[in-house]
């Protein structure tokens, strides 16, 4: 068997202790890497005065762990800057945030030569390398220029967005271009795929080719969908585990016989935090009978607090739910308990399990995994309900959640209360098909596909033509 080396930014020890503030490419990579002999490449998370290009390796779990430190201009010109300020806001969709800095871009570039550079001697001829997400789109072009034969495939984790958005990027061009170096470019649902395919005929003048590959800029690469899901098995483990029960009888004393809706979240405007809030407050407006018979826990860990739209949106939503609990609070009633603490992977299994419904409610997201482990983490004799964003990827899949728009209150509104009645037998019946869903397609799976293809297009292009 090939040696599978992939490589992300953000790197996470292959543990079980994960914490919740981990998005979910950590936490599905260090599943996914369990059961293979690796290797895991990425950014340390800590930076030097003085770049030195030092890996530091490490075994963890069968798995060989190296890490790159960075400098503190790389940090904010390619992390806080590129990846950040520029292109997480625009694969989300919010052309407002988005942030051009020809600075950034030239950082982005850099260290991406830096991680080629050091990557370099840790390939072996027969190794398949597998590249994350929007930090690291040109390694493969610069894998190759150093004359990396080996196939390279890419996933990209988040949404990719419409054409008309990425048109707004200065050289948008050369980073679709970097793409075509890859053997295969995955995306998380036939949607952004479809949006990429888009771009890549309309603006770069491709052709699909029959067998669903694609030709720009004198290169062929094969686009497709794979939806991530979660390691279905460990998370089991976790719900089992004695913190979980822990973290479930605690939160159910709490709740004082009151029904509890759940957002869990990193604290990012994709997420639709605010939104979720909003109608929150409109149901409890709307329906006065509900006040003290409900309340709304929101998680949600803070993350990338150096750029501004992440420190504004603190402060939002802060104010926010201070502001609903002002206006509508009792005595002995508040409606919005609004956390930022982490919770480690079993608390928060345990804490899923004690709400009735788990809103995910998000913008925009490239798939969204906490709606995944919020079905793995009920029990099925009384699950809770999951109210879903059709903006999210997971819903292109788990079509018995309550789909709704999260623009819109009165319909997020709606769903809410239509959880809270829904009876049991409905609850069961719908939950069984989700569960069923997130145990089949689970992060092995999505592993095992992408690997396939990959080795089938290297496979491929090993034959003469
Ligand atoms: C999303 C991204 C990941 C990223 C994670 C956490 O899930 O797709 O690439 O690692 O958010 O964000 P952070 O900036 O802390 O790595």
């Amino acid at each position: 068997m090939s040696r599978l080396i992939v490589v992300s930014n953000r790197i996470s020890p292959p543990a079980p202790e994960g914490a919740s503030s981990q998005g979910g490419l950590a936490m599905a990579m260090s599943a996914a890497l369990r059961e293979y002999s690796g290797v895991w490449f990425g950014w340390s998370g800590e930076s030097t005065g003085q770049y030195t290009g030092q890996i530091a390796m490490q075994r963890v779990n069968g798995i060989t762990v190296a890490t790159l430190d960075l400098e503190e201009q790389d940090i904010e010109e390619y992390y806080n800057g590129y990846a950040n300020r520029t292109l997480w806001p625009l694969f989300h969709y919010r052309i407002d945030l988005t942030q051009y800095e020809r600075s950034f871009g030239e950082g982005y570039e850099r260290v991406n030569k830096r991680f080629a550079e050091t990557l370099l001697p840790l390939i072996e001829p027969d190794d398949i390398i597998w590249v994350q997400d929007y930090h690291l789109i040109p390694l493969g072009r610069e894998l190759r220029e150093r004359g990396v034969k080996n196939a390279i495939g890419f996933f990209l984790h988040i949404p990719w967005p419409a054409r008309e958005l990425i048109l707004t990027l200065p050289r948008h061009r050369q980073l679709v271009e970097s793409l075509f170096h890859y053997d295969v470019v995955g995306f998380q649902t036939d949607e952004w795929k479809n949006a990429f395919q888009s771009y890549v005929v309309y603006d770069a003048d491709g052709m699909t080719l029959s067998d669903g590959r694609i030709r720009a800029f004198g290169r062929t690469v094969r686009p497709q969908a794979f939806p991530i899901g979660i390691d279905a098995k460990g998370f089991a483990a976790f719900k089992n585990s004695d913190v979980a029960q822990e973290s479930f009888t605690r939160m159910t004393e709490s709740k004082a016989g009151r029904k509890m809706l759940l957002g869990v979240d990193r604290l990012d405007y994709s997420k639709g935090i605010d939104e979720r809030m909003l109608a929150f407050e409109r149901l409890l407006i709307e329906n006065p009978k509900l006040k003290r018979k409900i309340f709304l826990l929101q998680i949600s860990t803070r993350t990338r607090e150096d750029v501004e739209a992440y420190q504004d949106m603190i402060h939002r939503l802060d104010a926010l739910s201070g502001r609903i609990n002002g206006a509508n609070a009792e005595m002995d009633w508040i409606p919005i308990r609004n956390v930022h603490r982490m919770h480690s992977r079993e608390e928060l299994a345990g804490i899923y399990r004690a709400a009735d419904v788990g809103l995910v409610t998000p913008l925009r997201d490239g798939m969204n995994l906490v709606a995944k482990e919020f079905v793995a983490a009920q029990n099925e004799t009384d699950p809770g309900v999951l109210v879903l964003s059709r903006f999210a990827g997971a819903a292109q899949q788990m079509r018995e959640a309550l789909i709704v728009n999260p623009f819109s209150q009165e319909d997020v509104a709606d769903a809410i209360k239509r959880g809270l009645a829904m009876p049991v037998a409905e609850r069961r019946r719908r939950w069984r098909a989700l569960m069923d869903g997130v145990e089949k397609d689970d992060v092995v799976a999505w592993r095992d596909n992408f690997v396939a293809a990959l080795e089938e297009a290297r496979d491929a292009g090993l034959k003469p033509p």
